[in-house]
C-alpha cells in the first residue's frame, strides 16, 4: 500500500511514517512544508529506505498538490499538517486558518479530483472544549473548541465529512488526545518542562496547574491511526484516549522527581486566555471495532521521554536555535512579568 503522508516530518507524522515503514509491503510519500515545527532530522533513519519519499510541499498551494496526487496516485492519505499549538495559534492566528482549514480543504479538492483511496483527518480531543468531571466525551458529544486552533479543527473535521456526505469519498476523523514521546517540539508541556529542566531553567506553570489533560504515547496513536486505516469505517469519528488524565502539576512534579530538580524551578505565570479546563475521552468505539488500546504506562513513557531528551541534547539545540527564542519571549515574557515571576 502507498501512504501519502502530510507533515511527516512533525512529532506524530514522524512516527508514524517510522512505524508504517516497518510493514514490508508499505511504501510512504511523505509532504510537508517544513514549518519551524517541522524536521528532517526526525526521519534521518530512513535516508536509506527505498519505500520512502520526501518532497517538500505547502499544503495552501492548490496547484502543487494536484499535481502530487497526479504523479504518487496514493492508495490512502494520512493528514497530519497542521499548525498544532494552542499558544501559537492565540498569538498568530492567520497561519492556523490557512493551513488547518484552507490546506484540509485543498487536500479535499486534490483528492476529490483524482479519487484517490481511504483518508484519515487527525484531529483532538481539543474540538469537544472543556468537561466537567466525570464526563468523558464520546464520538456524538458536541463540538465546543475554544482557541483558533481547536476552532480550526473542529472546521476542518466537517469540512472533511462534508466530503464523505457529499462526494462519497472514503473519509475517516480521528481525534486524539495529549500525545508525548520522543521528537516532540520543546513549546509542548511535556519536552519544554523536561528541557528547562534539564538547563535549570524556570518551569512556567500556567494559572493554578490543575488543568487536565489525558496523556497518550505517540507510538499509540500511531497504532491506532494503522488499525483504524485498516479496519476502520468510512464516514466514522474514532477517539483515541490514553486512559490516562492528570493535572499538569503533577505531570510537572514527576518530571522534577525524573531530571532530579528542585520544586523550586516551578513558576506560576498568567493563564492562557480560553484556557480549557479538563479534556476526557472514550475510546470505546475504537477498542470494540479495532480492538486496540493503549499500551503504554504513563510513568514509564515518562521516564523514557526524559532519556530521550538527555540523549538528545543536540536535537534540542538545533530546534531551539532557530526562532525559537523569539516565539518563547513572546509567549513567555508578559505571562511571568504580569505576574512578577511568583515563585510556587
Ligand atoms: P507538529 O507541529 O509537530 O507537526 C506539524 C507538521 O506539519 C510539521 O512537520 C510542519 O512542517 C507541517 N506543516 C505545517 N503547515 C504545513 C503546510 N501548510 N503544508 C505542509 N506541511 C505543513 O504537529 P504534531 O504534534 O505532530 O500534530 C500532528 C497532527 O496531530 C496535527 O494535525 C494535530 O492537530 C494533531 N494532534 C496533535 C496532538 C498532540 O498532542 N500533539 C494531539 C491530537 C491531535
Ligand atoms: O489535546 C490534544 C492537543 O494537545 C493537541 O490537539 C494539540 O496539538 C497539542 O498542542 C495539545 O494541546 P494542549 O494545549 O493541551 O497542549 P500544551 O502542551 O500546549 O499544554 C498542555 C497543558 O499544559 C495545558 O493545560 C497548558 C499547560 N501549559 C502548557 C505550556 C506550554 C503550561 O502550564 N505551561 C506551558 O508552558
Amino acid at each position: 500500500m502507498k501512504i501519502l503522508v502530510t507533515g511527516g516530518a512533525g512529532f506524530i507524522g514522524s512516527c508514524f511514517v517510522r512505524l508504517a515503514l516497518q510493514n514490508a509491503s508499505t511504501e510512504i510519500v511523505n509532504i510537508d512544508k517544513l514549518t519551524y515545527a517541522g524536521n528532517l532530522e526526525n526521519l534521518a533513519s530512513l535516508a536509506d529506505n527505498p519505500r520512502y519519499r520526501f518532497q517538500k510541499a505547502d499544503l495552501c498551494d492548490l496547484d502543487g498538490l494536484r499535481q502530487i496526487f497526479e504523479e504518487t496516485k496514493p492508495d490512502a492519505v494520512v493528514h497530519f499538517a497542521a499548525e498544532s499549538h494552542v499558544d501559537r495559534s492565540i498569538l498568530s492566528p492567520q497561519p492556523v486558518f490557512e493551513t488547518n482549514l484552507r490546506g484540509t480543504f485543498n487536500l479535499l479538492e486534490s483528492m476529490r479530483a483524482k479519487a484517490v483511496g481511504r483518508f484519515i483527518h487527525v484531529s483532538t480531543d481539543e474540538v469537544y472544549g472543556s468537561l466537567d468531571a466525570p464526563l468523558e466525551a464520546d464520538e456524538n458529544f458536541p463540538l465546543q473548541p475554544s482557541s483558533p486552533y481547536s476552532a480550526s479543527k473542529a472546521g476542518s473535521d466537517l469540512l472533511a465529512l462534508g466530503y464523505f456526505k457529499t462526494y462519497k469519498m472514503p473519509v475517516m476523523v480521528t481525534r486524539a488526545s495529549n500525545n508525548y514521546g520522543p521528537y516532540q517540539f520543546p513549546e509542548k508541556l511535556i519536552p519544554l518542562m523536561i528541557s528547562n529542566a534539564l538547563e535549570d531553567k524556570p518551569l512556567p506553570v500556567y494559572g493554578d496547574g490543575m488543568q487536565v489533560r489525558d496523556w497518550l504515547y505517540v507510538e499509540d496513536h500511531c497504532r491506532a491511526l494503522l488499525a483504524i486505516l485498516e479496519k476502520g469505517r468510512d464516514g466514522e469519528i474514532y477517539n483515541i484516549g490514553g486512559n490516562r488524565s492528570v493535572a499538569n502539576r503533577w505531570v510537572i512534579e514527576q518530571i522534577l522527581a525524573i531530571t532530579g530538580k528542585p520544586a523550586s524551578l516551578m513558576t506560576t505565570v498568567t493563564d492562557r486566555p480560553g484556557h480549557d479546563r479538563r479534556y476526557a475521552l472514550s475510546s470505546a468505539k475504537l477498542s470494540k471495532e479495532t480492538g486496540w488500546s493503549p499500551q503504554m504506562d504513563f510513568e514509564r513513557g515518562l521516564k523514557m521521554t526524559v532519556d530521550w531528551y538527555r540523549t538528545h541534547d543536540q536535537w534540542v539545540r538545533d530546534v531551539k536555535s532557530g526562532e525559537y527564542q523569539s516565539y518563547y519571549a513572546r509567549n513567555y515574557d508578559h505571562r511571568a512579568s504580569e505576574l512578577n515571576q511568583v515563585r510556587t
